[in-house]
């Protein structure tokens, strides 16, 4: 059994490197008494060597603030900070002392500038602990258990295990948790989110006035809108209301992994892991899911687009009004214009030219619209012309809107679901590009039919020189892809025309080749890899070909344009299938099964067969394609690697993927080919059931289908009631059943009981038998079962190992593929 598997190794060996080279900084001071004082590069650090508190200045600000951060994490984090808002500049003649029964911050000229505040005890016996828990606590005296003061009462950015955002009803005060103003700079920024008493829930607010995102009631078990809290077993929530205050905690069964719950600077609240492994924060869970759904975020006349990176970009005719800031990542400032708008409180109308206006398409509308009754776009326009305050309009079904104000929360959508709307945006008539003299419309008329003939003879020499690039391209491959040029895809997509879906990785696009075959095209977003890797990454995927998994044919690499070309699959996704109420076609039981045991082919192929093994770490179905003849090919394979970085983010940020994510994503070890069987399993269950596995229902409850199927799988109820009511209950009993089996087992919180993919092909071949599962620990409250059954009955020698989970050991040199 490896480190990995055992946190308290790791923790006793943290802990006697602390003891064996740094006896003071880990035990010696994990407190300031009246006699000492905290200046320049000392700290104290608590006493488990968890925590760490002095100065710091985060980013590369010159400013030095009184932080807490993590011992063991590598990358400095903060948790905590004292004077938010008074930074100093020089550490070395500043002090953090006790004066008089409180904890003081004094200046480089020894003026308090921050202090705890405490008025009742002006003891000199008073003394402040760093704790292993993150909590500075002011005590009247070293053995007092009762702090005077605590920093858990004053949270900033972080919310720790074990401490509590809480509405006081004794003071009707509120805590809250308050973004920092950018990522260097740890004053309150706009976003702040606490507790709404009166409704059991939790709020964030923009400017302490919008309100953007809300938790949903606390029903007793979850925050109603918090469906993925109900997959329960790392934290450990209470909410507790009595007579002198609201809250809720939470708390990490395994004390050894490292958890924090963070109000970012990007408007949305964070749960993030600590991966000791790849030394990063890893992203669990955010909310808002999309940043653009956070209020305000890209500031007045900034517009968000969640296809670009960053997210902000000025509207056409403004720039950004303090650059540093956005450097900071702090876009709540907006844009300012660039050219002032000529009619409005300027008479002297220059070069006559009035203002004119930007189209914008597909649009979230800004905030605040005024409606005219005006009854065409023609009298809107002249409307908003003829109002020196207004800036932009829209024209549409329902009326004629105008703003007066700054435009807020612009949103460049880029789906077809017809939502987006068209904002005409006024900007002085120099902001407009000089048309063109365009002679050849003048000339064609007059050429006439010899024109026409010429026109023919170019296209035919276009066609032909397209077919022949090609061809020399083809020349070009790597291995059996095809390196396309950018402009050759454009062409074959009609300039992007057709959008087949989109999705964390970028939009897929329907394209058709010179030779008239038909393609999918992926413009990835905001890759961070170089042309080189790129290359290489691909030409691995290009090597990987089976009959399950859709083929790559070929790729784009030129300038910062990344593009994936894929053969073209007739029948979308797996999705599309089962969860749209108007598809006519519904998959009856055989077709059902079919797919699972192909996609089990396809990702077993991938897991065990391909020389570079690789984890598809994105199983849900919308990655199973389905071609003519509705065999399901697995798409999307590779992009984990491919994607670096940003796969976390793009993983968890994708609306519906955090349902299919094993529990190892958060728990901070390394990923194998098993966290894609836990999220084939979670699929498994969607098959069955038709729908999705949580949802939430009228009354705002939600269903969780994978638990109530496992009760019914294990306890041995009416098997064909799991089935889609829309099949009437025609289904192979002993298929079904068997694969819900296989999905409860697929979904087991130990990765090593799982099967691999190579044993699910077996079982639903008939091969291997299958063994009634246990319930799923990750469906249940916490209950530590350390049975464990012999889950397979044996018919084949490969599977011996199977009824042995801790030899399942070679599964873990997979684990390459996500380390990059
Ligand atoms: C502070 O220092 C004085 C003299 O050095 C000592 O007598 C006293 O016990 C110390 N007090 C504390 C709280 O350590
Ligand atoms: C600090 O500046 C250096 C060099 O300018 C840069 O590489 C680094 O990313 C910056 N760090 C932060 C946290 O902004
Ligand atoms: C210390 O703080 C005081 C009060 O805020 C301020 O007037 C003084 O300029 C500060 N000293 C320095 C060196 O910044
Ligand atoms: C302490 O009180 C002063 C004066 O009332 C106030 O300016 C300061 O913000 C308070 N500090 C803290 C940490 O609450
Ligand atoms: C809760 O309700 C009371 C009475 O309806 C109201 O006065 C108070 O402002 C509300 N509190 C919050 C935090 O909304
Ligand atoms: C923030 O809210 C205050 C009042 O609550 C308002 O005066 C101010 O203009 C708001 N800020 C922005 C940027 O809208
Ligand atoms: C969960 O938290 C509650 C309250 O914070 C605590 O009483 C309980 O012991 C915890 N349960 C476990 C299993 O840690
Ligand atoms: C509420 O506060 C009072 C006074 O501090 C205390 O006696 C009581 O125990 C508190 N109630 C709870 C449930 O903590
Ligand atoms: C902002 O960042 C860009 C690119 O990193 C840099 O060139 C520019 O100088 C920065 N501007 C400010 C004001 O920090
Ligand atoms: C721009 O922002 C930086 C950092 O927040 C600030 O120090 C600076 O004063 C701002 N500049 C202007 C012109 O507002
Ligand atoms: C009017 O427009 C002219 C030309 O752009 C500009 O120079 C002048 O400052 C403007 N006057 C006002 C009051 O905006
Ligand atoms: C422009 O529109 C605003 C808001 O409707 C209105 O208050 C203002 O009077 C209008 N100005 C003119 C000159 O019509």
């Amino acid at each position: 059994m490896g480190m990995r598997n055992n946190p308290w190794v790791f923790l006793s060996v943290v802990i006697f490197l602390c003891f064996s080279f740094n006896t003071d900084l880990c035990f010696g001071a994990s407190t300031i008494t009246a006699n000492q004082s905290l200046s320049g590069d000392q700290t104290i650090v608590s006493d488990g060597g968890i925590f760490k508190l002095g100065f710091y200045n985060p980013g590369n600000s010159s400013n030095y603030y009184i932080c807490m951060w993590y011992v063991q994490v590598s990358t400095l984090t903060v948790v905590w900070v004292a004077n938010t808002q008074k930074p100093i500049s020089n550490r070395y003649s500043s002090e953090l002392k006790i004066s008089n029964g409180n904890l003081v911050l004094l200046n480089e000229s020894q003026i308090p500038i921050w202090s705890t505040n405490q008025t009742s005890i002006t003891s000199n016996s008073v003394v402040a602990v760093l704790l292993d828990n993150g909590n500075l606590v002011l005590r009247e005296s070293p053995i007092s258990t009762q702090p005077i003061w605590q920093s858990f009462d004053h949270p900033v950015h972080t919310w720790l295990p074990g401490s509590k955002i809480a509405y006081n009803k004794i003071t009707n005060t509120q805590q809250q948790l308050t973004s920092w103003k950018n990522i260097e700079d740890p004053s309150p920024g706009p976003y702040a989110m606490h507790l709404d008493a009166n409704n059991s829930q939790y709020l964030i607010m923009w400017n302490g006035s919008e309100r953007y995102w809300t938790s949903g009631p606390w029903n007793g078990q979850i925050f109603s809108l918090v469906p993925e809290m109900r997959a329960n077993y790392i934290f450990n929530f209470s909410y507790v209301d009595n007579e002198n205050e609201s809250y809720f905690t939470y708390s990490l069964y395994n004390p050894a992994i490292i958890s924090r719950f963070l109000m970012d600077v990007s408007g949305q609240v964070k749960m993030l892991t600590w991966l000791e492994g790849t030394k990063e924060w890893n992203l669990f869970w955010a909310q808002p899911r999309q940043q653009c759904e956070v209020y305000a975020y890209c500031g007045a006349f900034g517009t968000c687009n969640e296809n670009t990176l960053p997210f902000c970009n000025c509207l056409q005719g403004f720039h950004e009004s303090n650059v540093s800031d956005w450097n900071l990542s702090d876009y709540s400032a907006g844009c300012v214009r660039n050219t002032p708008l000529q009619q409005c409180g300027n008479t002297s109308v220059v070069n006559g030219q009035r203002d004119r206006f930007w189209e914008y398409s597909n649009m979230r509308l800004p905030e605040y619209p005024q409606s005219l009754s005006v009854g065409s776009n023609v009298e809107c326009e002249s409307a908003c012309l003829n109002n020196c305050s207004c800036t932009a309009y829209a024209y549409g079904s329902d009326g004629c809107s105008i703003w007066t104000v700054n435009l807020l929360n612009l949103q460049q959508l880029s789906g077809n679901d017809g939502s987006g709307k068209t904002l005409y945006l006024r900007l002085a008539a120099s902001e407009f590009p000089v048309a063109k003299n365009n002679k050849g419309a003048i000339i064609g008329p007059v050429a006439g039919s010899v024109g026409g003939v010429l026109l023919l003879g170019l296209v035919f020499a276009f066609v032909w020189k397209w077919q022949r690039r090609f061809v020399a391209k083809t020349k070009a491959v790597e291995g059996s892809l095809v390196a396309f040029a950018y402009k050759d895809l454009q062409n074959a997509t009609k300039n992007f025309s057709e959008k087949l879906g989109g999705g964390g990785f970028g939009s897929v696009f329907k394209g058709t080749l010179p030779n008239s075959s038909v393609i999918a095209v992926k413009k990835l977003e905001s890759i961070s890899q170089g042309e080189k890797q790129f290359r290489t990454e691909v030409s691995t995927i290009g090597t990987i070909q089976h009959v399950n998994l859709v083929r790559l044919r070929g790729f784009c690499s030129e300038g910062s344009k990344r593009l994936l070309v894929y053969d073209y699959m007739q029948n979308s996704s797996l999705d599309a299938h089962l969860f749209n109420e108007k598809e006519s076609k519904i998959f009856d039981w055989q077709t059902r099964y079919q797919i699972a045991l192909g996609t089990a082919r396809g990702l077993a192929y991938l897991h065990e067969k391909c020389r570079d093994c690789i984890i598809h770490c994105d199983i849900k179905p919308e990655n199973i394609l389905l071609d003519a003849e509705f065999c399901p090919k697995v798409a999307d394979f590779g992009l984990a690697k491919l994607m670096g970085r940003e796969f976390s983010r793009v993983l968890t940020t994708m609306r519906g993927t955090r349902g299919y994510l094993a529990p190892e994503w958060i728990s901070g070890v390394a990923i194998t080919a098993k966290a894609d069987v836990y999220s084939y399993g979670m699929m498994l269950f969607e098959l069955v059931s038709g729908r999705r596995n949580s949802e939430q229902s009228q009354d705002g409850k939600v269903r969780f289908f994978p638990t109530w199927a496992a009760s019914v799988v294990i306890e041995g109820g009416d098997i064909l009631d799991l089935l889609d009511p829309k099949l009437g209950r025609n289904a192979d009993s002993e298929e079904l059943k068997k694969i819900c089996r296989v999905a409860a087992w697929c979904i087991q919180d130990n990765e090593n009981h799982r099967p691999t993919m190579g044993q699910i092909v077996q079982i639903l071949e008939g091969v291997l038998d299958v063994n009634p599962p246990p319930i799923p620990r990750s469906l249940q409250a916490f209950v530590d079962n350390q049975e464990h059954i012999v889950f397979f009955t044996e018919s084949d020698e490969s599977s011996q190992a199977l009824s042995n989970p801790s030899s399942s050991d070679q599964s873990k040199s997979t684990t390459s593929t996500m380390r990059s």
